[in-house]
Parts: C-alpha cells; sequence; structure tokens
C-alpha cells in the first residue's frame, strides 16, 4: 500500500515509517519541519534500504496541501502532524487550536476529494481526563474534565473523524489512543529530538543520565502510589510503531478506537532506577511538588487492541531505557541541529 505520514519525520511518525516500509508498504512523507529534521527520515532510508518521497508542506493551509497533494497518489493517511507540548498548549491555545484542529479538516477535506478512505490518526489517553478506573479501556469516559488545549484538540479531533464518518459511510478510520511513548529505534539512529528543556519523562532522565542536566524533578511523592510517585502506561515505540500498522492492516469503514499502550504501570522511580541501570550511569534526582494538572495513575487496558488488531506490547521499559540510552549517547544534541550546521 502507498501510505501517505502526516508528520511523519517526527518521533513517532519516524519509527512508523520505518517499520511500514520493513513490512513492504510504499511511505510518503509531508511535514512542515517545524518541531522534525529531515534527517531523520534520510536515517529511516538509510536503515530500510528504501527511499521515501518526502513533501514539505504546512497541512494547516489548505491550498498549500491541496497543491502539494494534487499529483500524489496513495491509498490510506497516517495523522501524526500536529503540535504537542501541554504547557505550550495552555500559553498558546489559539496556535494549538489552529495547527492541530485545522490541520486535521484541511487532510480530510484532501482525502475525501481523491477519495482516500483509509485514515489512522494519532489519539492520546489524554483523552480519558482524570481516569475513573485502575485500568482504562476505550468505553472510558472522554473529553470530561481536561485540562489543556492540547487535550481538548485530541478530543475533538477524534468528534470531527466520527461527525465525517457520519457522511462518508465509506471513511475506515481509526483512533490510535497513545499511552506514554518512550524509547528509540535499537540502531540509535532514530528517536526523540525534544527542543529545549524536555517536558517528558524519559528524555528528561536520558539527559540528566548524559550529564546535560543536573538532577531529575520528580513531580511529587505523596500520590496513592507503591512508592508515592506517578505512575504510567510507558509504550516503547516501535511497539507503537507496529500498533500503526496493525491498525492500517485491519481497516474497516466506520471509526474504531484502540488504545495502545502495554497495559503495565511505572513509577517515576521505576524509570529513573531502570534508566541508571540500562545505561550505568548515575540518575539524580530531587523529590518536588507534584505538577499542576497531573494525575497519579494512566494505564492502559489494551485488551481490544490485543484482539481485534493481533498486536500488543512486546518490549518493557528495560529495552526502552536501553534503547533511549543509546540514541542519547550517539545523538547528544538530538537531531534538529544536524539540518542547522
Ligand atoms: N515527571 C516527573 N519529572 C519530569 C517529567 C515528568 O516526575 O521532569 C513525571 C510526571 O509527573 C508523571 C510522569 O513523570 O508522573 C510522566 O510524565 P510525562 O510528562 O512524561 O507524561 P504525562 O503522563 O504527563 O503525559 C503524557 C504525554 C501527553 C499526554 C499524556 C496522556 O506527554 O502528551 O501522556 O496521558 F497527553
Amino acid at each position: 500500500m502507498r501510505v501517505l505520514l502526516a508528520g511523519g519525520a517526527g518521533y513517532i511518525g519516524s519509527h512508523t515509517a520505518l517499520v511500514l516500509l520493513e513490512a513492504g508498504h510504499e511511505v510518503i512523507v509531508l511535514d512542515d519541519f517545524s518541531n522534525s529534521s529531515p534527517e531523520s527520515i534520510a536515517r529511516v532510508e538509510g536503515l530500510s534500504g528504501r527511499s521515501v518521497t518526502t513533501i514539505t508542506c504546512d497541512l494547516s493551509n489548505l491550498g498549500e496541501a491541496e497543491r502539494a497533494l494534487q499529483s500524489v497518489e496513495f491509498e490510506a493517511a497516517i495523522h501524526l502532524a500536529g503540535f504537542k507540548a501541554v504547557g505550550e498548549s495552555v500559553q498558546s491555545p489559539s496556535s494549538y487550536y489552529r495547527n492541530n484542529i485545522v490541520s486535521t479538516l484541511n487532510l480530510i477535506d484532501v482525502l475525501r476529494a481523491k477519495n482516500v478512505r483509509k485514515l489512522v490518526f494519532s489519539s492520546s489517553a489524554t483523552v480519558y481526563g482524570v481516569p475513573q478506573t485502575e485500568r482504562i479501556d476505550e468505553s472510558h469516559p472522554t473529553a470530561q474534565g481536561l485540562t489543556n488545549p492540547y487535550g481538548w484538540s485530541k478530543a475533538m479531533i477524534e468528534q470531527i473523524i466520527r461527525d465525517v464518518h457520519v457522511s462518508w459511510p465509506e471513511l475506515e478510520a481509526v483512533l490510535l489512543r497513545y499511552f506514554n511513548p518512550v524509547g528509540a529505534h535499537s540502531s540509535g539512529q532514530i528517536g526523540e529530538s525534544p527542543t529545549g528543556t524536555p517536558n517528558n519523562l524519559m528524555p528528561y532522565v536520558a539527559q540528566v543520565a548524559a550529564g546535560q542536566r543536573e538532577r531529575v524533578n520528580v513531580f511529587g511523592d505523596g500520590y496513592p502510589t507503591p512508592d508515592g510517585t506517578g505512575v504510567r502506561d510507558y509504550i516503547h515505540v516501535m511497539d507503537l510503531a507496529e500498533g500503526h500498522l496493525a491498525a492500517l492492516q485491519n481497516l474497516k469503514p466506520g471509526v474504531a478506537t484502540y488504545n495502545l499502550g502495554s497495559g503495565v504501570g511505572h513509577s517515576v522511580l521505576d524509570v529513573i532506577r531502570a534508566y541508571a541501570e540500562a545505561s550505568g550511569k548515575d540518575v539524580p534526582y530531587t523529590v518536588t511538588g507534584p505538577r499542576a494538572g497531573d494525575v497519579s495513575t494512566v494505564i492502559a487496558d489494551p485488551t481490544l487492541a490485543n484482539q481485534m488488531l493481533g498486536w500488543s506490547a512486546k518490549r518493557s521499559i528495560d529495552d526502552a531505557c536501553r534503547d533511549s540510552s543509546r540514541w542519547q549517547e550517539q545523538n547528544p544534541d538530538g537531531l534538529y541541529h544536524v539540518s542547522d550546521k
């Protein structure tokens, strides 16, 4: 299949591109490179031994998107294009809504015009808000008590896709709700390249282990969890990428929703310990106050994806720490700087 990856140069997109290429699919990456580097595509080509068509385009500009995709043939789209920093979204809500929502509307209009019916969307466990159950399945209420525009944009896009399906019953869509993506490809060639101070735990821990930052701030140890620190469902980015392949291969008319998580929870201290062990480096930390908007525990019930997609997460938190550490060692400044030099 020829597959368009909107936002395909980013962290999750680049790993997904590699998995699709290795499964024999053709990949077209569309990206504006505002938060990614063309170097990641070059590395995906190197790892797979296959070439990737790359289109530089701002998907939030309809005219630009229509022109860029006018003569491009593809049968399916995976939509990973979007801003994703929770804190930044609180500071710049209009830019988050404009970018994330408008890009989606534009992509859908292009798909409709080209009669491309297959769509996989990168959603997030953030749509569940504060979990009401220990493990979250897809029937858990969504769009309740969300605390930031990033989360709302994901919930709104899910609704937009459901609404589009009502008017276009042939649409074959899947909403993938990611839990906490971590790790890197085992080659150390592609991985996560946060700009500035990392917002997420593992890239921050990676920079502390590498000596680039002094210590990890552990955001609270008074949660009702075994060690008092927040518990999350960390999913290796290669497992996540394989989840996209499984979703693509199981598309059918309608809108299906799947959790992509491991079903296992790890605390902040678990992650710090696992990283120190995997990297052989010290990871000093200090417990600070809790971060605004954080919840105690978020763990997926991935049963539906296991059963319907024949997919499950196979890699452990130790695998993720080892791969992240290799990536960090080989690319201490990330990839953005490679193209700047
Ligand atoms: N944490 C720290 N110190 C840090 C960073 C994080 O202690 O420097 C803690 C957090 O308090 C939390 C855990 O590590 O307990 C994980 O935090 P992340 O920021 O890595 O991830 P979140 O679970 O907060 O958020 C992630 C994604 C969001 C998404 C959400 C969905 O980053 O985009 O999962 O549940 F919305």
